[in-house]
C-alpha cells in the first residue's frame, strides 16, 4: 500500500479515509490550512499520521510565505502550528509533531539561516519524520509480535494500522509482524462505532494483506470473550499519561474491562511520541466531543428521532490498572508504567 501521508514536489499527499473502502484516493495539499481541514474532517486520522501531517503543513507555510525576515517567517510559522493544533485535542502525537517542526525552524532562525534554506531543512526533517514512523512502527511490530500466541485470535479497536500511521501500524504492525513470523493470526475487529474505523479501515487493511479478519459490532466483544474466541487485545492510544493510562477510540476502556474479567491480556501498541509526561494521570487528557451528527445519521441519513440529545465523546480513558504492556519501539513496557515508561 502507498505511504498514507507523503511529501512529494512540494506537495502533502494523503490517502482520503472517508473514501475507504468505496475507493482509493489520494490528495495533493498545497496549503497548511488544507491540511487543517483534513484533520479536521478525518480525511487523516489516527494519532501518528496527524501528528507528521501537522509538521508537514508547517513545512508547506514555511513553502509560501513570501516573507525575508527570518523573525517574521517563524512568527507565521507559529501562528499555522496553532491553526494546526486547534484541529483535534486528544493525540498528543499532532502538538508533538507540530512542536518538533517549529523547534527546527527556531534553532534555523537563530542561526541567521536564508528563508530558503530553512525550508529545505524543514523538508528534510519531514522526510526523515516519515521514514522515521514507518521504522518505528516496525520496531513496535517487532516487540509486539512476540506477545501473540503461535495460533490464535486478537481483538482489535477501531484502527491502530498504516492508514493510522505512515504506513505498517502500531497495533496492526504487531499482527502484522506476528503473521510476518509465520504465526496464524485471526483478527476480531471492532466495528468501532459511530465512525466505524475498525469496519471500514481495519478491514480493509487486514484483507488487503490477506490476513483472516472478521468484524464484530462493538458489543459483541463480551461474547466472544465469554465463549473463548479471543486471546489477547491490542489497541493503539492518542495519549498515554505518565502513570500509564491510556487515551483511544471510545470503547476501548470497555474492552479492556471486559479483557480484565475474561482474564485476557489487554496490550497497548504505540510510539514513545504517544506518551505525555507532562500529564501526571489520565484525569487530565483532553477528550474531543465531536459533531453530534456522528451519532445522530448514518451515510447522512438520520436515524434518530429529531430533537433526541445526544453525546459524542471521541476517546475514553483506560487506567494503567487494565494495560498489561505498552509495546513500544524501544520494547515492553510492564507496570509499573510511572517508572518503567520513563526508563
Ligand atoms: O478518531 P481517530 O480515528 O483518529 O482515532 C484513532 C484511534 O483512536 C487510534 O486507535 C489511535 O490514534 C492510535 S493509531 C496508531
Amino acid at each position: 500500500m502507498h505511504r498514507t501521508v507523503d511529501y512529494k514536489d512540494g506537495k502533502v499527499i494523503l490517502i482520503d479515509q472517508t473514501r475507504i473502502p468505496s475507493e482509493l484516493v489520494e490528495l495533493e495539499l498545497s496549503t497548511y490550512k488544507e491540511v487543517a481541514d483534513a484533520i479536521v474532517t478525518m480525511k487523516v486520522r489516527g494519532a501518528p499520521a496527524i501528528g507528521v501531517a501537522g509538521a508537514l503543513g508547517i513545512v508547506l507555510a514555511a513553502r509560501h510565505s513570501s516573507t525575508l525576515d527570518l523573525k517574521a517567517l517563524y512568527e507565521e510559522l507559529a501562528r499555522a502550528g496553532e491553526t494546526l493544533k486547534n484541529t483535534r485535542p486528544t493525540a498528543v502525537n499532532l502538538f508533538w509533531g507540530i512542536d518538533r517542526m517549529l523547534n527546527a525552524a527556531q534553532a534555523a532562525v537563530q542561526v541567521d539561516s536564508s528563508v530558503q534554506e530553512i525550508v529545505q531543512a524543514l523538508e528534510s526533517l519531514g522526510e526523515a519524520m516519515l521514514a522515521e514512523d514507518e521504522d518505528v512502527c516496525r520496531a513496535i511490530g517487532r516487540h509486539g509480535a512476540e506477545l501473540l500466541p503461535k495460533k490464535g485470535s486478537v481483538l482489535t479497536h477501531c484502527n491502530a494500522g498504516a492508514l493510522a500511521c505512515v504506513g505498517y501500524g502500531t497495533a496492526l504492525g504487531v499482527i502484522r509482524a506476528a503473521v510476518e513470523m509465520g504465526k496464524q493470526i485471526h483478527v476480531y475487529a471492532d466495528e468501532t462505532r459511530p465512525r466505524l474505523q475498525g469496519m471500514k479501515l481495519t478491514c480493509f487493511e487486514l484483507m488487503s494483506d490477506h490476513i483472516p479478519v472478521t468484524v464484530i459490532s462493538d458489543n459483541m466483544a463480551g461474547t466472544f470473550m465469554q465463549q473463548g474466541k479471543i486471546d489477547c487485545v491490542v489497541v493503539g492510544a492518542d495519549r498515554i499519561a505518565s502513570n500509564g493510562d491510556v487515551a483511544n477510540k471510545i470503547g476501548t476502556y470497555s474492552v479492556a474491562v471486559l479483557a480484565h474479567h475474561h482474564k485476557i491480556p489487554f496490550y497497548v501498541a504505540a510510539p514513545l511520541s504517544t506518551v505525555d509526561f507532562s500529564l501526571v494521570s489520565g484525569d487530565d487528557i483532553p477528550i474531543e466531543e465531536r459533531s453530534h451528527e456522528e451519532m445522530t445519521h448514518i451515510n447522512g441519513h438520520r436515524v434518530a428521532p429529531e430533537g433526541v440529545e445526544v453525546v459524542n465523546p471521541s476517546f475514553d480513558v483506560t487506567p494503567a490498572s487494565l494495560v498489561n504492556a505498552i509495546i513500544t519501539e524501544k520494547g515492553i513496557v510492564r507496570p509499573p508504567y510511572k517508572k518503567n515508561l520513563k526508563r
